[in-house]
This record gives C-alpha cells, sequence and structure tokens, in this order.
C-alpha cells in the first residue's frame, strides 16, 4: 500500500505519485486514508432483457439442474417489452453496477433472437454500455426449433447484416443445447469478417471445443472456462485470448467454480466479470465477484483485483483501462477501507464509497451528496 498523490485531467490519469503535498489542483479529493482502486471493468453482462427468474433459481436451489433453455422464458419476456421498458430495466443495472464502483461496462444482445428484436436490443445496450455485442448466436430462436441450419444462416445473413453496425463484438454460446462447434465456427468467422471483435461462451456447462476455438479464431475472450481440460489450458496459456470467468454463475446454480488456480499456474490471462443476466447471474456486483473469487476459487485478493481491473480491459483489447497509470482514463474507486483485500474480506458490505469515471463523480449521485 502507497500513500500518492492521483492527478486527473481532462478525464485522463495525468500524473500519480509519492509527494505528501497534492500537486495544484482545481479540485481536490481528499482520500484520507482510504484505499483508491481503479474502476472495475465489467466486461461480460447481459443487462438487456425484461422480467426474471426467480423461480427458475428458486426451483434450482431445491434441486432442478440448470439448463441453456431457460434463455427461452426471457426472450419471450423481451420481446414483449417496449424499448422503453428495456432501456429503464438497463439503466436501472447500469446504475446498481455503477454504485458498485464498476466504471466500464460490456454488454449484450442475446434475448431477442429476431432481426428485430436483436437489433432494438442492441440500440438499448448501445446507449447504457460502452462496449457492445451481438449475440444472436445465444440459442437457437424458438421458431427455428429443429431447423438450426435456417437460424445459423439468419444470424450470419440478414441479423448480421442489422447488427454489425450496432456492435463491437460477436460472441457465441458453443455449448450443448445451444450452438456446436461447427455452427460456432461458422458464425465468428462471418462475424470477424464484417469486422467484429470475437468473444466466446466457452465450456460453461460441460467440455467441449469452445475455449479451443476462441484461442484458433483470435478471440478476445473465452468467458465461463468451467469445464478445461489440458489441452485447453495449453491453447489458454500465453495466447491473446483472455479467460473471463464469473463465478456468479456458479454460484447461482450451485455449479463447481472454475479452476482459477490452475489456468494461472498455466499462465493463462484472468479477467472477473459479473455475467449479470436473470438466469445464471443476477447480481451486477463486482465486489461480490471478488468475494467469490478468493473464497471459493482460491485467488488471492491481489489477483482478484487485477483480474477484476486490468483482466478485464485486456479481455476487451482495451489498454487506456484497468489501471491509473498517466495517459489512462481517470476511472477510480474509493474504498471505505485501508486495503483491497476488504472487498473480500468483508462480503456483502457495501465499502464503495466514491466512483469516478473519466474524472468525474457518477457515483453517489449528485442528489444523494447534496
Ligand atoms: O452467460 N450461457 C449463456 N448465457 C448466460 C445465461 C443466460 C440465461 O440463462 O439467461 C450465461 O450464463
Ligand atoms: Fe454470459
Amino acid at each position: 500500500m502507497r500513500d500518492v498523490d492521483l492527478v486527473l485531467e481532462a478525464g485522463k490519469v495525468a500524473w500519480i505519485g509519492a509527494t505528501g503535498k497534492p500537486p495544484a489542483a482545481d479540485s481536490l479529493l481528499d482520500a484520507a486514508g482510504r484505499c483508491v482502486i481503479p474502476g472495475f471493468v465489467d466486461s461480460h453482462t447481459h443487462l438487456v432483457f425484461a422480467g426474471d427468474r426467480v423461480e427458475e433459481f428458486t426451483a434450482r436451489m431445491a434441486g432442478e439442474p440448470y439448463a441453456a433453455g431457460g434463455i427461452f422464458a426471457t426472450v419471450a419476456a423481451t420481446r414483449s417489452a417496449s424499448d422503453k421498458a428495456l432501456l429503464q430495466m438497463a439503466t436501472k443495472l447500469v446504475r446498481e453496477a455503477e454504485a458498485n464502483g464498476t466504471t466500464t461496462l460490456e454488454t449484450k444482445s442475446g434475448y431477442g433472437l429476431s432481426v428485430t428484436d436483436e437489433s432494438r436490443c442492441l440500440e438499448v445496450a448501445g446507449s447504457v454500455a460502452e462496449e457492445v455485442t451481438y449475440l444472436g448466436a445465444h440459442v437457437v430462436a424458438p421458431e427455428y426449433r429443429g431447423k438450426e441450419d435456417d437460424y445459423v444462416a439468419l444470424v450470419t445473413g440478414p441479423m448480421l447484416d442489422a447488427c454489425a453496425p450496432q456492435a463491437k463484438w460477436c460472441d457465441v454460446f458453443c455449448e450443448e443445447g445451444a450452438f456446436g462447434p461447427e455452427a460456432t465456427r461458422e458464425i465468428l468467422q462471418a462475424a470477424r469478417a464484417r469486422g467484429l471483435g470475437l468473444r466466446v461462451h466457452a465450456n460453461q456447462l460441460s467440455f467441449g471445443e469452445g475455449v479451443r476455438l476462441a484461442v484458433e479464431m483470435g478471440a478476445a475472450s473465452a468467458d465461463h472456462c468451467t469445464h478445461l481440460d489440458e489441452a485447453d489450458l495449453e491453447a489458454l496459456a500465453g495466447s491473446a485470448t483472455v479467460a473471463t470467468l464469473l463465478p456468479g454463475a456458479e454460484f447461482s446454480t450451485r455449479s463447481p467454480y472454475p479452476d482459477a488456480r490452475r489456468l494461472l499456474e498455466a499462465g493463462a490471462t484472468l479477467a472477473l466479470a459479473t455475467d449479470c443476466n436473470p438466469g445464471t447471474s443476477s447480481t451486477t456486483s463486482m465486489p461480490f465477484v471478488i468475494a467469490l473469487a478468493v473464497r471459493e476459487m482460491h485467488m488471492t485478493p491481489d489477483e482478484a483485483l487485477y483480474a477484476a481491473t486490468a483482466g478485464g480491459a485486456r479481455a476487451l483489447r482495451r489498454d487506456d483501462l484497468g489501471a491509473l497509470g498517466p495517459g489512462n482514463r481517470g476511472d477510480l474507486v474509493v474504498l471505505d477501507a485501508p486495503a483491497p483485500a476488504h472487498l473480500a474480506y468483508r462480503p456483502g458490505v457495501d465499502i464503495v464509497a466514491t466512483v469516478v469515471r473519466a474524472g468525474r463523480i457518477i457515483s453517489p449521485s449528485p442528489s444523494a451528496r447534496s
């Protein structure tokens, strides 16, 4: 832990160092001995949806297994919700995330599954988050049941035409019950040809080819990484594909957690993200995810903090985020605690005191401050 002064100018970190006497500035935020960390980079969320699936969660807690099919309930609710209702819901979740210290969000479509609905979900996504992902390949749309090839043709054809201009990334849920390796490859190739960056929901519910495909295709991130064999670890190690772990999903589906230590020992780069979605991880809290990573996945508090900030930035291929170096965006969190380990040590307690993005306080909101 160091005592430092940090100068933000025009939304960026202009200077950081140990002086003891603060350099001149227009306004001063005195952290008063509390700990300052980079803002959290939540590189994997699904914030555009309607309704909830609390009954599915309750049934699961009573012993029902999770299956990808639950997604259809949210697709039906999302399709029948207005744009305004979707925006309101997503905005509420973004405010929650910000109050918990998140300063950068990625979010996806994936609960529309028609050209019109995916496109309007991306419109909402783009107005609430800075990193936007097209996930038309979340599951095969219900009206295409038994006609997966036709749905893949839609996702790589007219839906991609409509959605590519609205997104920076394309994601595929590569899993039994969603998309197999051939379809995943075809969709990723089509998206890459349109200039989209790639991400993959990989090896969440079972072993499979998702992670290796993600690495082979140069995806920025392979997300979940819950079931990995040696070949997956070898592929990830030293690659440019970040392994993004989403322990909120294992928590809420009562599943075994990914083996973070094995990944770290193999030399993979890790990110931690919330996966906030109505089915498997109904949380926007990065502190909660850090607590899970430390308690359940045996990451050290420092490893977890790095994965939740710099790791997330790498998963989004952003070199201006996730650390408080000069030139980076001025995104930081003041914790009401002397050290970041308190994020895991005090689970469920709100120790996020002040959140700054691009040099401006975003939480508490101005009305809550006055
Ligand atoms: O990341 N795995 C796919 N998508 C989500 C779950 C979606 C849902 O159940 O609604 C996830 O866990
Ligand atoms: Fe997800």
